[in-house]
């Protein structure tokens, strides 16, 4: 539909069917077995007119469902529109892929694209046309229980997954291709900087970390072509951002120039009314119309109050019109005048969710994405050791994490089932272990079972519900439960394997002790024979962390890309009077990049091809990497930069470009990886984007910690 016949429409329809477009309701207004809530439900007190026509609907899904509500819909409304289908497909929809903040550490943007790709299909041929996701937040506080769908801390990194799932989820022919789901950009901004990682609180961030740090990754996706933008439930400078014009007018639309519709986030703009900014629903409803927040998610702020505002001043007709607009050219984006059903198909729906092949490609990812952290000599394990695995994450199906709604409990490979399946001598347990609570049949089982073994792979970690949203934790250890099982297992076993199953970056100090670690998140469907392949060497483990674990909670924030102060550590942390902690250095425990794997590779020869270049320029960097092992092995090469001197404190390092190489067993390499100086930009003290002339170091390694080589060059 070309854009004239949308404002013919548009222009057909009464204020009353215009407001409406505005509105979104979740799927308990029109089904019986709505199957996830995703907010707290208010009476919203609507009629049904208003039901039958609000412009699009939240969690529905199943091929046959999403026909006839569109069916419906498009027959009760007055013009016959479509409405669209969005959900929370975050990491997967029945195939369940690792975490978001897993995915980040497979440092692969193909396989991020393929699991948005993998997503996307499930999802349209389940009736649904567009995702809440990629939530773009970055994150340095693992108390938030969201860090889980972040891919990290790190701006750049995060700005290059965004990318990748977009266009995993868009495709290139989005309104032709009804395999893809529009991709909706969130939160924003800044939602990741909740002050003390609480969910929902306070952000309180400047304009020039709001700018450097945060945005790029919602930038980069609006780049891609995202289609909606959804806002925070937080405050920026103290303004909510569903009201915050400057935001959303000035920087969203203006700078970025994005043209698609904001959503507001569940109840946002009614809660306008909570953080103290608007007097009642109607002040709500100025406020986020003003601001440009075209869908209101979940309350009838707009609904109720827009033609009041209307009756008052006519400017608000024009702003209702503008979104109204924003919304129809979305659907005429996905094709949904001509196409109301896209790939919606019962049929195809029983042959493409959870195939064979997207249960292989969750299972690849998610050994990209497990991030083994400590190996004293003991993995991989022998396949024909007696091996005995138990503890509460052993047998479980909650492997999943938040935001898998549709993913089945008992569809996923748990880690005992995993390791019985490659292993000749694996036993069980059948004792039930609880995650916070250890029976007299528990301990008794588990030191029977250590004793007689050679090795014990303890499975350990969170429940689903003690990450994602509204799950924060002031205590980010293991469940004490689980500590001390780990240390009456450790006090009578040869050796302990710990495979932690959780969604943030955990306090590991009480199992210091394990003879290994493997970090393997909610790993998804297949995490089970995905944690098996790497604990008995099939796969060589290749996961970078993307978001730093601290030694201890109060280390929190901790992350690599600090600035130095004037009194700086690293030089001399024995010295009183320099920035630090009495009790706790100020390194992570396991720093951002972090990952071991079963081979060791050696870095050698850096060279740059120009030690002075232009501001505008590219240099090439060369590294020899040589795989030390006699078996493949996965590095990622990680390339930081630090501005010498600069307008403002600039950060001791700052990932600027890394590239991911298979090795062959004993293989040595020429690695070349281009550095753009356009990268090395950051924001000056009046908010511009800019290069300086002067020196740079730039250090290569496997990780933010050990970088093992480092030159410097100058841009003139
Ligand atoms: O998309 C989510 C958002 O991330 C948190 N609140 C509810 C929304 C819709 O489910």
């Amino acid at each position: 539909m070309k854009q004239t016949e949308l404002l013919a429409i548009i222009e057909k329809m009464s204020p009353k069917e215009k407001v409406d477009q505005l509105l979104q309701l979740a799927a308990d207004f029109y089904t019986d077995n709505a199957e996830d809530r995703t907010g707290p439900m208010d009476n919203l007190n609507i009629n049904e007119t208003t039901i039958d026509n609000a412009g699009s609907i939240l969690g529905v899904s199943g091929a046959q469902k999403a026909i006839d509500i569109q069916k419906n819909y498009i027959e009760n409304n007055p013009h016959n529109l479509p409405t669209i289908l969005m959900a929370d497909i975050i990491h997967g929809f029945r195939t369940i892929f690792p975490i978001p903040l897993a995915l980040g550490c497979t440092w692969n943007t193909d396989a991020v694209e393929e699991m948005a790709s993998i997503s996307a299909l499930e999802s349209s041929v389940s009736g649904l046309h567009l995702t809440f996701s990629p939530m773009l937040d970055l994150v340095r506080d693992p108390r938030w229980g969201r860090v889980l769908e972040s891919t990290g801390e790190d701006p750049y990194l995060n700005s290059v997954y965004a990318k990748s799932m977009v266009k995993g989820y868009q495709g290139d022919n989005l309104k032709e291709d009804v395999t893809k789901v529009a991709a909706c950009v969130k939160h924003f901004a800044a939602y990741g900087g909740a002050i003390g990682g609480r969910d929902y609180n306070t952000v309180d961030v400047s304009e020039t970390t709001l700018r450097e740090k945060y945005l790029p990754s919602y930038q980069a996706a609006i780049d891609a072509g995202a289609k909606l933008v959804m806002t925070a439930f937080n405050t920026i400078e103290g303004v909510p951002a569903s009201g915050n014009k400057k935001l959303f007018r000035d920087v969203l639309r203006d700078e970025f120039e994005f043209k698609g519709p904001v959503i507001s986030d569940w109840a946002a703009i009614k809660e306008m009314i909570n953080h103290g900014v608007a007097a009642n629903e109607k002040d709500a409803a100025r406020l986020a119309i003003e601001a440009g927040v075209d869908i209101e998610m979940m309350t009838t702020c707009y609904d109720k109050h827009l033609l009041e505002l209307i009756d008052e001043d006519a400017k608000y007709m024009d702003l209702l019109d503008e979104a109204v607009l924003r919304i129809l050219e979305l659907k005429n984006d996905l094709g949904l005048f001509e196409n109301p059903y896209r790939g919606a198909d019962p049929v195809k729906e029983k042959e493409v969710i959870l195939s064979e092949s997207h249960r292989e490609s969750a299972r690849e990812i998610a050994e990209k994405s497990m991030v083994l952290l400590e190996n004293k000599e003991i993995l991989p394990l022998d396949k024909t050791a007696k091996i005995a695995v138990f503890g509460p994450k052993a047998t479980t199906g909650d492997l999943m994490g938040a935001w898998s709604w549709q993913g089945k409990f008992d569809e996923v490979i748990t880690i005992a089932e995993g390791l019985v399946s490659k292993g000749e001598h694996v036993s069980v347990s059948t004792t039930n272990y609880d995650l916070f609570e250890n029976t007299a049949e528990s301990l008794v089982d588990a030191k029977e079972l250590a004793t007689t073994n050679d090795v014990v792979v303890l499975a350990l970690g969170e429940a689903d519900w003690m990450s994602g949203e509204a799950a924060s934790r002031s205590d980010i250890k293991l469940p004490q439960s689980q500590i001390e099982l780990f240390k009456i297992v450790r006090s009578v076993a040869k050796k302990v394997v710990v495979v932690l199953v959780n969604g943030r970056p955990l306090d590991l100090t009480d199992i210091s002790e394990a003879d290994a670690i493997l970090e393997a998140w909610f790993p998804g469907t297949e995490g089970g024979n995905a944690v098996a392949n790497i604990l008995f060497g099939d796969v060589n483990p290749s996961g970078r962390l993307s978001m730093s674990f601290p030694e201890n909670v109060g280390q929190v924030p901790v992350y690599y890309n600090t600035e130095n102060t004037g009194r700086p550590y690293e030089a001399a942390p024995e010295e009183k009077y320099v920035s630090k902690y009495l009790d706790v250095s100020n390194y992570a425990k396991y720093p951002f990049g972090y990952g071991l794997s079963y081979s060791s590779v050696s870095y050698d020869n850096l060279a740059l091809d120009k030690e002075i270049g232009e501001i505008e320029d590219t240099i090439k960097v060369t590294v020899t990497v040589t795989n030390q092992s006699d078996r493949l092995t996965t590095e990622t090469i990680q390339v930081y930069t630090r501005d010498l001197v600069g307008e403002t404190a600039r950060p001791l390092k700052e990932l600027k470009a890394f590239k991911q190489v298979e090795l062959a067993a004993n293989e040595t390499k020429e690695v070349v990886i281009e550095l753009e100086t356009k990268k090395l930009a950051y924001v000056h003290q009046d908010l511009s984007w800019a290069v300086d002339a002067g020196e740079f170091n730039l250090m290569v390694g496997p990780n933010s910690r050990e970088l093992k080589l480092a030159k410097s060059f100058s841009l003139r």
